[in-house]
Protein backbone atom coordinates (compact mmCIF):
# COMPACT_ATOMS: atom_id res chain seq x y z
CA UNK A 1 0.00 0.00 0.00
CA UNK A 2 1.03 3.53 -1.01
CA UNK A 3 2.64 5.71 2.19
CA UNK A 4 0.84 8.21 2.44
CA UNK A 5 2.01 11.42 3.99
CA UNK A 6 -0.01 14.77 4.64
CA UNK A 7 1.23 17.98 4.28
CA UNK A 8 -0.30 21.50 4.61
CA UNK A 9 1.23 23.73 1.59
CA UNK A 10 -0.30 27.64 1.70
CA UNK A 11 0.03 29.97 -1.21
CA UNK A 12 -0.39 33.67 -0.91
CA UNK A 13 -3.94 33.74 -2.05
CA UNK A 14 -5.22 30.95 -1.43
CA UNK A 15 -6.88 29.21 1.83
CA UNK A 16 -4.65 26.27 2.88
CA UNK A 17 -5.25 22.91 1.05
CA UNK A 18 -4.18 19.22 2.41
CA UNK A 19 -2.25 17.43 -0.52
CA UNK A 20 -0.20 14.18 -0.34
CA UNK A 21 3.31 14.66 -0.58
CA UNK A 22 3.43 12.81 -3.77
CA UNK A 23 2.95 14.02 -7.30
CA UNK A 24 1.81 17.67 -5.46
CA UNK A 25 1.06 20.13 -8.56
CA UNK A 26 2.70 23.94 -8.63
CA UNK A 27 -0.26 25.14 -8.12
CA UNK A 28 -4.40 24.22 -6.86
CA UNK A 29 -5.75 27.29 -8.13
CA UNK A 30 -8.67 26.16 -10.49
CA UNK A 31 -8.24 27.07 -14.50
CA UNK A 32 -10.04 29.38 -16.28
CA UNK A 33 -10.84 28.47 -20.69
CA UNK A 34 -8.64 30.60 -23.20
CA UNK A 35 -11.85 29.77 -25.53
CA UNK A 36 -9.49 29.25 -27.87
CA UNK A 37 -11.36 25.98 -29.24
CA UNK A 38 -14.13 28.37 -29.76
CA UNK A 39 -13.24 29.39 -33.07
CA UNK A 40 -14.04 25.70 -33.95
CA UNK A 41 -17.79 24.56 -33.89
CA UNK A 42 -18.36 22.32 -31.04
CA UNK A 43 -21.84 21.69 -29.16
CA UNK A 44 -23.04 19.72 -25.58
CA UNK A 45 -24.45 16.10 -26.22
CA UNK A 46 -25.82 16.09 -22.55
CA UNK A 47 -26.64 18.63 -20.10
CA UNK A 48 -24.29 17.42 -17.44
CA UNK A 49 -21.35 15.82 -19.65
CA UNK A 50 -19.94 15.22 -22.90
CA UNK A 51 -18.67 17.74 -25.69
CA UNK A 52 -18.66 17.27 -29.21
CA UNK A 53 -16.05 18.70 -31.99
CA UNK A 54 -17.87 17.63 -35.52
CA UNK A 55 -14.96 19.44 -37.86
CA UNK A 56 -11.55 19.49 -35.95
CA UNK A 57 -8.94 16.93 -36.79
CA UNK A 58 -6.68 16.93 -33.58
CA UNK A 59 -3.30 16.00 -35.82
CA UNK A 60 -3.90 19.42 -37.34
CA UNK A 61 -4.74 20.94 -33.56
CA UNK A 62 -1.17 20.03 -32.60
CA UNK A 63 0.27 21.16 -35.69
CA UNK A 64 -1.16 24.49 -35.41
CA UNK A 65 0.56 28.43 -34.54
CA UNK A 66 -1.20 28.05 -31.37
CA UNK A 67 -0.98 24.45 -30.56
CA UNK A 68 -0.33 25.02 -27.02
CA UNK A 69 -3.11 27.63 -26.37
CA UNK A 70 -5.73 24.86 -28.09
CA UNK A 71 -4.62 22.09 -26.15
CA UNK A 72 -4.68 24.41 -23.10
CA UNK A 73 -8.08 25.28 -23.60
CA UNK A 74 -9.30 21.51 -24.75
CA UNK A 75 -7.57 19.90 -21.20
CA UNK A 76 -9.91 22.64 -19.55
CA UNK A 77 -13.01 21.88 -21.22
CA UNK A 78 -12.18 17.76 -20.96
CA UNK A 79 -12.11 18.64 -17.23
CA UNK A 80 -15.34 20.95 -17.44
CA UNK A 81 -17.23 18.53 -19.68
CA UNK A 82 -16.17 15.53 -18.43
CA UNK A 83 -15.64 13.60 -22.15
CA UNK A 84 -15.04 15.37 -26.07
CA UNK A 85 -15.96 12.93 -28.91
CA UNK A 86 -13.73 13.81 -32.49
CA UNK A 87 -14.73 11.78 -35.44
CA UNK A 88 -13.11 10.36 -38.16
CA UNK A 89 -9.84 11.42 -36.80
CA UNK A 90 -6.42 10.72 -38.74
CA UNK A 91 -4.05 11.31 -35.43
CA UNK A 92 -0.65 8.81 -35.23
CA UNK A 93 0.25 7.19 -32.17
CA UNK A 94 3.31 9.25 -31.78
CA UNK A 95 0.44 12.14 -31.86
CA UNK A 96 -1.51 10.62 -29.54
CA UNK A 97 0.52 10.17 -26.87
CA UNK A 98 2.18 13.72 -27.74
CA UNK A 99 -1.60 15.31 -27.09
CA UNK A 100 -1.68 12.66 -23.77
CA UNK A 101 1.80 14.43 -22.60
CA UNK A 102 0.56 17.91 -23.55
CA UNK A 103 -3.10 18.23 -22.32
CA UNK A 104 -1.93 17.48 -18.38
CA UNK A 105 1.37 19.77 -19.05
CA UNK A 106 -0.56 22.75 -20.57
CA UNK A 107 -2.94 22.25 -17.51
CA UNK A 108 -0.36 21.94 -14.64
CA UNK A 109 0.16 18.21 -13.52
CA UNK A 110 3.43 17.40 -11.28
CA UNK A 111 6.85 17.27 -13.89
CA UNK A 112 7.71 13.40 -12.68
CA UNK A 113 3.96 12.22 -14.25
CA UNK A 114 4.59 11.35 -17.78
CA UNK A 115 2.12 8.48 -19.52
CA UNK A 116 0.98 5.02 -17.72
CA UNK A 117 2.39 2.17 -18.45
CA UNK A 118 -0.49 -0.55 -18.12
CA UNK A 119 0.83 -3.61 -15.42
CA UNK A 120 -0.73 -5.70 -18.09
CA UNK A 121 1.26 -4.52 -21.36
CA UNK A 122 3.77 -6.99 -22.78
CA UNK A 123 7.02 -6.02 -22.41
CA UNK A 124 8.00 -5.28 -25.74
CA UNK A 125 4.85 -5.31 -27.41
CA UNK A 126 4.55 -4.05 -30.93
CA UNK A 127 2.72 -0.39 -30.40
CA UNK A 128 5.10 0.39 -27.34
CA UNK A 129 4.94 0.36 -23.38
CA UNK A 130 2.38 3.42 -23.15
CA UNK A 131 0.03 2.32 -25.46
CA UNK A 132 -2.69 0.12 -24.07
CA UNK A 133 -4.34 -1.99 -26.90
CA UNK A 134 -7.96 -2.28 -25.88
CA UNK A 135 -9.04 -5.44 -27.84
CA UNK A 136 -12.25 -7.78 -27.62
CA UNK A 137 -9.19 -10.53 -28.79
CA UNK A 138 -7.42 -9.85 -25.33
CA UNK A 139 -11.05 -10.26 -23.49
CA UNK A 140 -9.81 -12.64 -20.72
CA UNK A 141 -11.63 -16.02 -20.12
CA UNK A 142 -9.94 -16.33 -16.82
CA UNK A 143 -13.07 -15.47 -14.91
CA UNK A 144 -15.23 -15.35 -17.45
CA UNK A 145 -17.48 -18.23 -15.61
CA UNK A 146 -17.61 -15.77 -12.84
CA UNK A 147 -18.34 -12.72 -13.95
CA UNK A 148 -21.77 -10.55 -13.24
CA UNK A 149 -24.37 -10.59 -16.15
CA UNK A 150 -25.05 -7.21 -14.86
CA UNK A 151 -23.48 -4.39 -17.44
CA UNK A 152 -23.62 -2.06 -14.65
CA UNK A 153 -20.67 -3.76 -13.17
CA UNK A 154 -18.41 -2.50 -16.02
CA UNK A 155 -18.00 1.44 -14.36
CA UNK A 156 -15.03 2.56 -13.67
CA UNK A 157 -12.24 5.23 -14.02
CA UNK A 158 -8.71 3.89 -15.84
CA UNK A 159 -6.15 2.82 -13.12
CA UNK A 160 -7.29 4.28 -9.79
CA UNK A 161 -5.20 1.34 -8.12
CA UNK A 162 -2.36 3.64 -8.30
CA UNK A 163 -1.30 6.13 -5.96
CA UNK A 164 -0.39 8.63 -8.99
CA UNK A 165 -3.68 7.62 -11.15
CA UNK A 166 -4.41 9.30 -14.09
CA UNK A 167 -6.00 13.04 -15.23
CA UNK A 168 -6.72 12.45 -19.22
CA UNK A 169 -7.03 9.43 -21.50
CA UNK A 170 -7.53 9.38 -25.17
CA UNK A 171 -9.17 6.57 -26.91
CA UNK A 172 -8.82 5.63 -30.37
CA UNK A 173 -11.22 3.34 -31.95
CA UNK A 174 -9.97 2.63 -35.24
CA UNK A 175 -11.99 -0.91 -35.29
CA UNK A 176 -15.63 -1.35 -34.25
CA UNK A 177 -18.80 -3.31 -35.09
CA UNK A 178 -21.33 -2.05 -37.85
CA UNK A 179 -23.46 -1.89 -34.27
CA UNK A 180 -23.31 -2.18 -30.39
CA UNK A 181 -19.58 -2.02 -28.73
CA UNK A 182 -20.79 1.52 -27.39
CA UNK A 183 -18.80 3.52 -24.69
CA UNK A 184 -20.33 5.81 -21.80
CA UNK A 185 -19.21 7.96 -19.36
CA UNK A 186 -20.58 9.09 -16.24
CA UNK A 187 -20.27 12.42 -14.62
CA UNK A 188 -18.73 12.26 -10.89
CA UNK A 189 -19.13 15.86 -10.25
CA UNK A 190 -22.91 15.22 -10.77
CA UNK A 191 -23.30 12.05 -9.08
CA UNK A 192 -21.71 14.11 -5.84
CA UNK A 193 -24.20 16.62 -6.75
CA UNK A 194 -27.12 14.27 -6.29
CA UNK A 195 -25.61 13.47 -2.57
CA UNK A 196 -27.57 15.62 0.31
CA UNK A 197 -25.53 17.73 1.82
CA UNK A 198 -25.92 15.85 5.35
CA UNK A 199 -24.34 12.74 3.22
CA UNK A 200 -21.91 14.76 1.68
CA UNK A 201 -20.42 16.34 5.00
CA UNK A 202 -20.14 12.32 6.27
CA UNK A 203 -18.04 11.09 3.24
CA UNK A 204 -16.17 14.22 2.41
CA UNK A 205 -12.59 13.08 3.96
CA UNK A 206 -12.89 9.81 4.10
CA UNK A 207 -10.49 7.25 2.15
CA UNK A 208 -10.86 4.11 0.34
CA UNK A 209 -8.41 1.54 0.00
CA UNK A 210 -8.05 1.01 -4.55
CA UNK A 211 -6.23 -2.40 -5.56
CA UNK A 212 -5.97 -4.84 -9.09
CA UNK A 213 -4.08 -7.92 -7.81
CA UNK A 214 -6.18 -9.75 -10.54
CA UNK A 215 -4.06 -7.95 -13.05
CA UNK A 216 -1.73 -10.32 -12.17
CA UNK A 217 -3.72 -13.67 -13.07
CA UNK A 218 -4.95 -11.08 -16.37
CA UNK A 219 -1.07 -11.02 -17.34
CA UNK A 220 -0.70 -15.01 -16.38
CA UNK A 221 -3.21 -15.66 -18.78
CA UNK A 222 -1.87 -13.51 -21.57
CA UNK A 223 1.42 -15.86 -21.49
CA UNK A 224 3.35 -12.85 -19.72
CA UNK A 225 4.24 -11.33 -16.84
CA UNK A 226 2.96 -8.65 -14.66
CA UNK A 227 5.12 -4.80 -15.39
CA UNK A 228 6.41 -4.68 -11.68
CA UNK A 229 8.60 -1.39 -12.89
CA UNK A 230 7.94 2.02 -12.19
CA UNK A 231 4.84 2.36 -14.81
CA UNK A 232 4.52 6.42 -15.15
CA UNK A 233 5.70 8.13 -11.89
CA UNK A 234 8.45 6.85 -9.44
CA UNK A 235 5.42 6.02 -6.68
CA UNK A 236 3.60 3.67 -9.44
CA UNK A 237 5.86 0.35 -8.80
CA UNK A 238 5.63 -2.54 -7.52
CA UNK A 239 3.62 -6.08 -7.95
CA UNK A 240 0.98 -4.81 -5.00
CA UNK A 241 -0.85 -2.72 -7.54
CA UNK A 242 -3.10 -0.50 -4.86
CA UNK A 243 -3.62 2.57 -2.97
CA UNK A 244 -5.48 4.49 -1.04
CA UNK A 245 -7.60 7.73 -2.10
CA UNK A 246 -10.10 9.83 -1.02
CA UNK A 247 -13.82 9.26 -1.91
CA UNK A 248 -14.72 12.66 -2.55
CA UNK A 249 -11.89 14.18 -4.91
CA UNK A 250 -11.12 17.87 -5.73
CA UNK A 251 -10.23 18.28 -9.81
CA UNK A 252 -7.77 21.19 -9.76
CA UNK A 253 -8.26 22.28 -13.16
CA UNK A 254 -12.22 23.11 -12.15
CA UNK A 255 -11.54 23.32 -8.19
CA UNK A 256 -14.99 20.56 -8.43
CA UNK A 257 -15.78 17.93 -5.91
CA UNK A 258 -16.53 14.50 -7.31
CA UNK A 259 -17.00 11.18 -6.49
CA UNK A 260 -13.82 8.88 -6.05
CA UNK A 261 -15.05 5.26 -5.73
CA UNK A 262 -15.64 2.47 -8.86
CA UNK A 263 -16.87 -0.94 -8.51
CA UNK A 264 -13.83 -2.07 -10.54
CA UNK A 265 -11.18 -1.33 -8.26
CA UNK A 266 -12.51 0.33 -4.96
CA UNK A 267 -11.97 -2.70 -2.27
CA UNK A 268 -13.53 -0.50 1.16
CA UNK A 269 -13.61 2.59 2.71
CA UNK A 270 -11.98 3.06 5.60
CA UNK A 271 -12.82 4.07 8.72
CA UNK A 272 -16.51 2.10 8.75
CA UNK A 273 -17.56 -1.85 9.42
CA UNK A 274 -17.37 -3.66 6.01
CA UNK A 275 -20.80 -3.76 6.21
CA UNK A 276 -21.08 -0.30 6.29
CA UNK A 277 -18.26 -0.23 3.53
CA UNK A 278 -20.11 -2.42 1.57
CA UNK A 279 -23.71 -0.23 2.31
CA UNK A 280 -21.74 3.68 1.36
CA UNK A 281 -20.10 1.87 -1.88
CA UNK A 282 -23.48 0.57 -3.47
CA UNK A 283 -25.18 3.78 -3.03
CA UNK A 284 -22.33 5.56 -4.11
CA UNK A 285 -22.43 3.10 -7.41
CA UNK A 286 -25.95 3.32 -7.75
CA UNK A 287 -25.77 7.16 -8.55
CA UNK A 288 -23.80 6.08 -11.37
CA UNK A 289 -25.21 3.32 -12.44
CA UNK A 290 -29.07 4.67 -12.36
CA UNK A 291 -29.10 8.05 -13.09
CA UNK A 292 -28.99 7.61 -16.60
CA UNK A 293 -29.16 11.67 -16.69
CA UNK A 294 -25.76 11.92 -15.74
CA UNK A 295 -24.17 10.02 -18.64
CA UNK A 296 -23.70 10.42 -22.10
CA UNK A 297 -23.28 7.18 -24.41
CA UNK A 298 -20.86 7.23 -27.86
CA UNK A 299 -21.16 5.06 -30.81
CA UNK A 300 -17.89 4.29 -32.45
CA UNK A 301 -18.13 4.89 -36.16
CA UNK A 302 -16.67 1.94 -37.86
CA UNK A 303 -14.06 2.99 -40.72
CA UNK A 304 -12.26 0.79 -43.07
CA UNK A 305 -9.07 -0.59 -41.61
CA UNK A 306 -7.41 0.51 -44.73
CA UNK A 307 -8.70 4.50 -44.08
CA UNK A 308 -6.51 5.00 -40.86
CA UNK A 309 -9.00 6.62 -39.44
CA UNK A 310 -11.16 6.22 -35.74
CA UNK A 311 -13.69 8.04 -33.41
CA UNK A 312 -11.65 9.32 -30.92
CA UNK A 313 -12.85 10.00 -26.61
CA UNK A 314 -10.70 12.31 -24.52
CA UNK A 315 -11.82 12.27 -20.72
CA UNK A 316 -10.61 13.55 -17.35
CA UNK A 317 -10.41 10.29 -15.54
CA UNK A 318 -10.45 12.19 -12.19
CA UNK A 319 -14.28 13.16 -12.52
CA UNK A 320 -15.61 10.34 -15.02
CA UNK A 321 -16.48 7.16 -14.93
CA UNK A 322 -17.11 5.17 -18.11
CA UNK A 323 -17.74 1.36 -19.33
CA UNK A 324 -17.61 -0.37 -22.32
CA UNK A 325 -21.11 -2.57 -23.65
CA UNK A 326 -20.06 -6.16 -24.71
CA UNK A 327 -23.29 -6.54 -26.97
CA UNK A 328 -21.34 -7.55 -30.20
CA UNK A 329 -20.35 -11.06 -29.76
CA UNK A 330 -17.24 -12.33 -31.33
CA UNK A 331 -16.93 -9.45 -33.94
CA UNK A 332 -13.39 -7.31 -33.86
CA UNK A 333 -13.45 -3.54 -31.67
CA UNK A 334 -9.85 -2.48 -31.25
CA UNK A 335 -8.89 1.10 -29.84
CA UNK A 336 -5.57 2.32 -28.73
CA UNK A 337 -5.29 4.23 -25.29
CA UNK A 338 -3.13 6.91 -23.73
CA UNK A 339 -3.73 7.34 -20.33
CA UNK A 340 -1.93 10.41 -18.67
CA UNK A 341 -0.64 10.51 -14.79
CA UNK A 342 -1.70 13.41 -12.50
CA UNK A 343 -1.37 14.74 -9.48
CA UNK A 344 -2.29 12.18 -6.42
CA UNK A 345 -5.66 12.51 -5.57
CA UNK A 346 -6.49 14.92 -2.50
CA UNK A 347 -9.76 16.54 -1.61
CA UNK A 348 -9.94 20.02 -0.22
CA UNK A 349 -13.15 21.90 1.55
CA UNK A 350 -12.27 24.53 -0.72
CA UNK A 351 -13.76 22.45 -3.28
CA UNK A 352 -16.84 23.35 -5.48
CA UNK A 353 -19.96 21.89 -5.58
CA UNK A 354 -20.44 22.23 -9.58
CA UNK A 355 -23.56 23.12 -9.79
CA UNK A 356 -23.18 25.80 -7.47
CA UNK A 357 -19.98 27.00 -9.40
CA UNK A 358 -22.18 27.24 -12.72
CA UNK A 359 -25.01 28.72 -10.96
CA UNK A 360 -27.56 25.40 -11.73
CA UNK A 361 -29.13 25.05 -8.75
CA UNK A 362 -29.21 21.80 -6.83
CA UNK A 363 -30.17 18.55 -8.13
CA UNK A 364 -33.15 18.19 -6.06
CA UNK A 365 -34.78 21.36 -7.35
CA UNK A 366 -35.11 19.45 -10.61
CA UNK A 367 -36.37 16.06 -8.88
CA UNK A 368 -39.55 18.75 -7.65
CA UNK A 369 -40.39 19.82 -10.44
CA UNK A 370 -42.30 15.80 -10.52
CA UNK A 371 -43.92 17.02 -7.42
CA UNK A 372 -45.06 20.26 -9.07
CA UNK A 373 -46.34 18.14 -11.85
CA UNK A 374 -48.57 15.58 -9.26
CA UNK A 375 -50.08 18.80 -7.86
CA UNK A 376 -51.10 20.05 -11.29
CA UNK A 377 -52.86 16.83 -11.50
CA UNK A 378 -54.76 17.52 -8.53
CA UNK A 379 -52.48 14.74 -6.14
CA UNK A 380 -51.97 16.15 -2.94
CA UNK A 381 -48.27 15.72 -1.54
CA UNK A 382 -47.91 15.63 2.37
CA UNK A 383 -45.40 18.36 3.62
FE1 LIG B 1 -11.20 2.14 -18.91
Amino acid sequence: MATQTQTQTTTPDAPSKVVGSIATRASYEPLSRNNALDAHEHHSVTPHIGEEFPNVQLSSLLRSPDADKLIADLAVLVSERGVAFFRAQDLSLEDQKTLGRKLGELSGKPAESGLHIHPTTHAGAKKGDEISVISSETFDSYSANDRSLLASEGWHSDITFEPVPSDYAILKVHTSPETGGDTLWASAYEAYSRLSPTFREFLEGKKAVHEAKFFERVAQARGHTLRDEVRGHPANAGAELSAVHPIVRVNPVTGWKGLYVNPAFTRRILGVTRDESDLLLNHLYALVSRNHDLQVRFNWTTYSPESGLGDIAIWDNRSTFHTATQDYGRTLRVGDRVVSLGEKPYYSKDGKERRAALGLGPAAAERNLGQIALQLHGVKIAE
